[in-house]
């Protein structure tokens, strides 16, 4: 602890935004005018060289980060006033992490008394890279950073599949170096799986600095691009257009007014009628509508997990109409029905695999059994098993076609067996 008795040090995480003095926060400039002594990278202390007069000042390369913050650490140990400074916001790929887990490490609370912390927000890469491109980001978007020097690859992977699967607008950080030249084009075959070619994709390297740069393409040809260190990559999302060179992401005012009166079905100031608590009763309707309705193409058609599907015709909801209705299981109850399959003179399990697999076994009833942790049906090549662990649910399911069936579903809402009793009858 300092044995500085008057005032205890300060470290302040200054974000300075994107580096045109013009877009620093006033509590930024203040934060830096506090300050006795300034540590940054290098380059980031260029940017600011008129607030840096009569400081101490404590330039480091960039991998140095935790040099940087124990540097802050001692220096506000002694008392003083510490300005570390991130580019764009501190608490954004920033400075601000590795501080609080260093001093967190160190014993330090925020309560502690020794040291005072405060993070001073700044313009992020994302924004002011937005700014120059249109409006990309007016919907749900999230930033994927391509650097693996402390994420393992099949991290970033996982996170770059989940934004194309959820149509995130995706923001990159971090696209490429001289070394990582590859991650860039991973990134967009990853992307491509799930959006078109011709999703708008905007490049801005360096913005609000000297050398700036704005490159406007599509996610097909985003390898062609040459991205940097200074470069973010702003993927749209399936719903970005691209017009009078300006990206934008629609709010949805489009798709709910018309002439300024909601268009059919919608009502001014309410959830759409996909909305949480409309949902469900959109996709029974459709239901009603189809010749042929069935529940995986319901599920297909709004995108939902089946067992959102099973929950949208639970018996308490459902019109009498609805061409399926479910009733969910209590899970202390669920041995009983499994018996119950166990009565059927035939029955149907249906495993369904990633990417639209199906499995189909077919037993006698008496064939359905435990086997340590698992539930089977059948025997050997035609032999289906389900860890029981991994059973969240479970729905009795009674449908069109005299269609009867047990449901286990696991805790994302993903099918993992139904159990359907075959020859057509009811359950009995
Ligand atoms: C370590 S991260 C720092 C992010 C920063 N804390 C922020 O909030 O913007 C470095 C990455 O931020 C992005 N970046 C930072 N400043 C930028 C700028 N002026 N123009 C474009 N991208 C920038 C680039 O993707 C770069 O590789």
């Amino acid at each position: 602890m300092t044995d500085n008795d008057a005032a205890p040090g300060r470290i302040l995480l200054v974000g300075i935004g994107p580096g045109d003095p013009a877009h620093m926060t006033a509590r930024a400039r203040e934060a830096i005018a506090e300050a006795e002594v300034v540590i940054g990278y290098e380059a980031y202390l260029k940017l600011i060289p008129e607030l840096l007069e009569g400081k101490t000042v404590v330039g480091k390369a960039m991998t140095e980060e935790l040099d940087r913050v124990e540097a802050a650490w001692q220096h506000a140990r002694d008392g003083h006033v510490v300005a570390l400074v991130s580019s764009g916001d501190a608490g954004v790929y920033g400075m601000a992490g590795p501080t609080y887990e260093l001093l967190l490490q160190r014993g330090w609370a925020p309560a502690s008394g020794d040291v005072a912390v405060e993070v001073v927000p700044g313009v992020t890469a994302l924004s002011s890279c937005a700014a120059l491109v249109g409006a990309p980001l007016t919907h749900d978007l999230c930033t994927v950073s391509l650097s693996d020097l402390l994420t393992p690859w099949p991290v970033i992977a996982r996170r770059l599949e989940a934004a194309g699967r959820g149509d995130f607008v995706v923001a990159i950080y971090n696209p490429a170096s001289k070394r990582r030249r590859e991650h860039i084009r991973r990134a967009q075959e990853i992307l491509l799986r799930y959006r078109a070619g011709e999703t708008p994709v905007a490049l801005v390297r360096s913005a609000y600095r000297q050398r700036q740069r704005v490159e406007h393409l599509r996610l097909d040809t985003l390898h062609e691009a040459e991205a940097s260190m200074l470069t973010t990559v702003i993927v749209g999302s399936s719903a970005t257009f691209r017009q009078a060179g300006l990206m934008v992401t629609p709010r949805g005012y489009t798709a709910k007014y018309a002439d300024g009166a909601p268009v059919a079905g919608e009502r001014r100031g309410q959830s759409l009628s996909l909305g949480l608590a409309e949902w469900p009763a959109a996709l029974r309707a459709w239901l009603r509508e189809q010749a042929q309705p069935s529940l995986a193409a319901a599920m297909q058609r709004f995108d939902v997990p089946w067992g959102s599907a099973l929950a949208a015709v639970a018996d308490e909801a459902a019109e009498p109409e609805t061409p399926y209705r479910s009733s969910p299981i209590d899970p202390a109850d669920l041995p009983r029905h499994l018996q119950e399959c166990r009565e059927w003179p035939r029955v149907q399990g249906v495993v369904h695999g990633a990417g639209g697999t199906r499995m189909v076994c077919s037993a006698t009833g008496a064939g359905l059994r435990w086997e340590g942790d698992a539930l089977v049906l059948g025997a050997g090549g035609g032999r289906v098993e389900v860890d029981w662990g991994r059973v969240a649910e479970a729905w009795a399911l009674a449908g069109a076609c005299q269609h009867c069936s047990l449901e286990l579903v696991d805790a994302y809402g993903d099918a993992l067996l139904s159990l359907e009793r075959l020859a057509g009858a009811g359950r009995s």
